[in-house]
């Protein structure tokens, strides 16, 4: 069915048709003025879109509609727009009231296949040329029906297409009641096989695609693309590969964060340990100050916190320097810590305040 050609080329010739006054309902029309447009083919009348000259020559609203949207209702809700007809009936150009479809032999209008009752589903001679299989042409119902080398039927129609500069070229579009895959030959009248991709043609018609350039059937524009047999393991070894790539950055990136992890928790743990060993230190000096003897004065005691020296040096009546150097943590008790008597150098020297007892 290629009835969208028109509404297509319609849309196109929208601006010029609202030039031309046309009657609104109730205005007064003549149905001799019902004709059609000679480069789109489509049905004009005196009446404008949303209706229809009467037999008493008076524009009536429209009854019904054959398209979803039809043009003209721009300001009409959805729900006010005309019915669509039921299957079996259809809404002729005129939009005058829903109509049973016609046998073949009988008159249609251009274009309009779904105006003729279709063939018995069974016959399977519904196609994309045709519309259930019945065709309109040159205002006759037909069944596309023929079948190859028998006689055919076909009408040419020229439409005046747009292109995007504005300009217009002639478009011829040729139907024929031959049978799916067949087209009716011009001057042999005859149903021939449609031509492949690539052949010899003379006409859209003629080939498979209905596209016919320099002389070449040609892929049609809305034709899916194939990519060759070789495309499917190429792009799958890609997705693979892809698929490993990935895995093996991610394992890479997450061992570079597990080692700067490991290395943190290693520094935690020995930071850890030396507050550990502090703290042991800290009690075992507090031992060390229970088990002072018990005749200790209180400000020896005090000093000898953090210098055997200054107890030693209490005992012989001098002055306690309680003086530790950093080396050792303070309160530890080790024979290494020692008082310093030599008092020369103020700046290497940590003093204790308990300078008290000194004086
Ligand atoms: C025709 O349709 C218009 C709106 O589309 C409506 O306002 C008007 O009443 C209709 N006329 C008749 C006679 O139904
Ligand atoms: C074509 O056949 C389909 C399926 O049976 C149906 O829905 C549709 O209305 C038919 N079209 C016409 C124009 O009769
Ligand atoms: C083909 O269709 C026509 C109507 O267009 C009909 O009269 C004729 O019997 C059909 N032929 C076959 C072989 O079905």
């Amino acid at each position: 069915m290629r009835h969208f050609t028109r509404a297509v080329v319609a849309a196109f010739l929208l601006a010029s048709l609202c030039t031309a006054q046309r009657v609104a309902e109730g205005g007064q029309c003549s149905q001799a003025n019902n004709r059609l447009d000679g480069a789109t083919g489509n049905f004009v009348t005196d009446c404008d879109h949303q209706t229809f000259c009467d037999d008493t020559g008076i524009c009536r609203n429209k009854t019904c509609r054959q398209d979803e949207y039809p043009l003209g209702y721009n300001e009409v809700a959805y729900a006010d727009l005309p019915p669509l007809c039921p299957q079996g009936q259809f809404c002729p150009d005129e939009g005058s009231g829903c109509m049973q479809q016609v046998g073949t032999g009988q008159g249609c209008q251009l274009d309009r296949d779904n105006q003729c009752s279709p063939p018995p589903a069974e016959l399977r001679l519904a196609g994309e040329l045709n519309t259930n299989g019945s065709i309109c042409l040159n205002f006759v119902c037909y069944w596309s029906n023929v079948t190859l080398g028998q006689d055919c039927i076909f009408e040419n129609k020229a439409y005046s297409a747009f292109d995007n500069d504005g300009g217009s070229f002639g478009y011829v579009f040729s139907r024929d009641n031959c049978a799916n895959g067949l087209y009716c030959d011009g001057t042999t009248l005859k149903c021939n096989h449609d031509k492949k991709i690539g052949e010899a043609c003379t006409g859209n018609k003629e080939c498979q695609s209905y596209w016919c350039v320099d002389n070449k059937c040609h892929k049609a524009a809305g034709d899916p693309r194939r990519p060759g047999v070789w495309v499917y393991p190429v792009v799958a070894i890609c997705i693979a590969l892809l698929m490993v790539g990935i895995g093996v950055g991610l394992w890479l990136w997450h061992k570079k964060t597990r080692e700067k992890n490991r290395i943190k928790l290693e520094q935690y743990e020995s930071e850890q340990t030396a507050y550990r060993q502090a703290l042991l230190s800290l009690s075992n000096a507090r031992e060390s100050i229970m088990a002072l003897p018990k005749d200790t004065p209180e400000f020896v005691a005090r000093q000898s916190l953090y210098s055997l020296d200054g107890y030693r040096d209490a005992n012989r009546g001098g002055y306690a320097s309680s003086i530790v150097t950093g080396e050792s943590p303070p309160g530890s008790r080790r024979p290494s810590s020692f008082g310093y008597e030599d008092r020369g150098n103020e700046d290497d020297v940590l003093i204790i305040p308990s300078s008290k007892a000194r004086g």
